[in-house]
């Protein structure tokens, strides 16, 4: 039998919960991404993209459709299980790069590695070598409140990265970046589909970065639309 898809939704419709009750924030979306493939998803501020990836990463229950990651339904995981399996499967760098903001760059980095409990040496290991990898080194030692919100968002893909999930979820992750970094940024991130085998998902209000992705959606009035790439 063949694998699944990396990410297959159908028929997602999402109303929002009261006290906002009944508002529609997706309609009748639908998506695939293959293992090794990167989809980008553009769309205008406020319509939904943020959403979408926290559907992805089972964090919203559909109010009808599916969202399948590697055949797996996380809405209808048990809590702790939903837990368990997104620290294996899934890395989300948020917008706004949500660290912890008392502990170090490099700790925040290592985190999800040291909670799926792999030794020190190693979280820390690899922590230092994305952060280097991501031109955040010189900030490793800085607590994460101290960071500009450029560094932040590298941060916040290092720890994404860290535990090498199968699906990338990274919401505008060069929204804080000026051209050179964005560039460093981007050749790491669309490279690691082909490097390791993940789906990634890139949500951009960036055209140049949308266009690094394999494919590109375009998230309009509730649902996703597949645009074709550059002429
Ligand atoms: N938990 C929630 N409850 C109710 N409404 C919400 C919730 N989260 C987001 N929304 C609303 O859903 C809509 C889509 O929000 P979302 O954050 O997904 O947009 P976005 O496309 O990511 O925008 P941006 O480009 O500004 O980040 C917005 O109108 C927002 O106010
Ligand atoms: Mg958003």
């Amino acid at each position: 039998m063949a694998a699944p898809p990396a990410v297959a939704v159908a028929g997602l419709t999402l109303t929002s919960a009261p006290p906002d009750g009944g508002r529609v924030l997706l309609r009748n979306a639908a998506m695939t991404a293959a293992a090794g493939e990167s989809v980008a998803v553009t769309g205008p501020s406020g319509s939904g993209k943020s959403t979408l990836l926290a559907c992805l990463a089972g964090l919203h229950r559909p109010t009808a459709g599916t969202v399948l990651v590697y055949g797996t339904e996380p809405a209808g995981l048990r809590p702790a299980r939903a837990a368990a399996w997104r620290l294996g499967t899934v890395g989300l760098v948020h917008q706004s790069g949500e660290l912890l903001p008392e502990l170090s760059a490099l700790e925040n980095a290592a985190l999800p590695l040291l909670i799926a409990g792999r030794g020190r040496r190693e979280a820390y290991g690899t922590a230092r070598r994305l952060l280097r990898e991501l031109g955040a080194e010189a900030v490793a030692d800085s607590p994460a409140d101290a960071l500009s919100g450029g560094e932040r968002q590298r941060v916040a893909l290092a720890r994404a990265l860290s535990t090498r999930p199968p699906l990338l979820l990274a919401d505008e992750p060069t929204g804080a970046l000026d051209e050179r970094a964005t560039d460093e940024v981007c050749a790491l991130l669309f490279g690691l589909p082909a490097q390791y085998g993940c789906a990634l998902v890139v949500v951009t209000h960036d055209p140049a970065v949308a266009h690094r992705a394999h494919r590109r959606l375009a998230l309009r009035d509730g649902g996703l639309h597949e645009t074709p790439g550059r002429p």
